[in-house]
């Protein structure tokens, strides 16, 4: 009998601390294959914070959609390759980024949805 109820007390303490290891940051969920992420429903959405600096004074220029995207073709997206693509890999609140600190930065979703955008011919609409 004493030792059932040391196994309930593992198994119970297991449990325990199992659930506190998922309380770590969830993982970033994955974009299905086939999912159709476009610059104007999905990523200037994304960037209407920057637009405070990035208004014509500061290039690119993201104000106007239409505009914004011909502005970051071919200097800061680099179809199929993120990692050389600025807008990726300087744009506040990623590791690789040298941007100044703003006050404003994109999540970790936000890069997952801006990669897969330019890993997926970097459609307008
Ligand atoms: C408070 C002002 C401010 C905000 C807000 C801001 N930026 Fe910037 N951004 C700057 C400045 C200043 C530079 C120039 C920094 C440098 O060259 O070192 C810059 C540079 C950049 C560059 C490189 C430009 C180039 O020609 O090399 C990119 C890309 C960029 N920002 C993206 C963004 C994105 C994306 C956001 C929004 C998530 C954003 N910025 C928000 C001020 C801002």
């Amino acid at each position: 009998m004493k030792k059932i109820f040391q196994m309930i007390c593992i198994g119970v303490t297991g449990l325990l601390l199992n659930s506190c290891y998922y309380d770590d940051v969830p993982p970033t969920p994955e974009i299905p294959d086939g999912t159709v992420v476009t610059y104007k429903a999905d990523i200037a959405p994304l960037l209407s914070g920057c637009t405070t600096c990035h208004n014509g004074t500061q290039s690119p220029d993201l104000r106007n959609t239409q505009q914004a995207y011909n502005a970051l073709f071919p200097s800061y997206v680099v179809l199929g390759n993120a990692p050389s693509s600025k807008l990726y890999y300087f744009a506040p609140g990623n590791t690789t980024s040298g941007h100044p600190s703003v006050g404003v930065s994109l999540t970790d979703a936000n890069f997952t949805t801006m990669k897969y955008w330019i890993d997926n011919e970097a459609l307008y609409e």
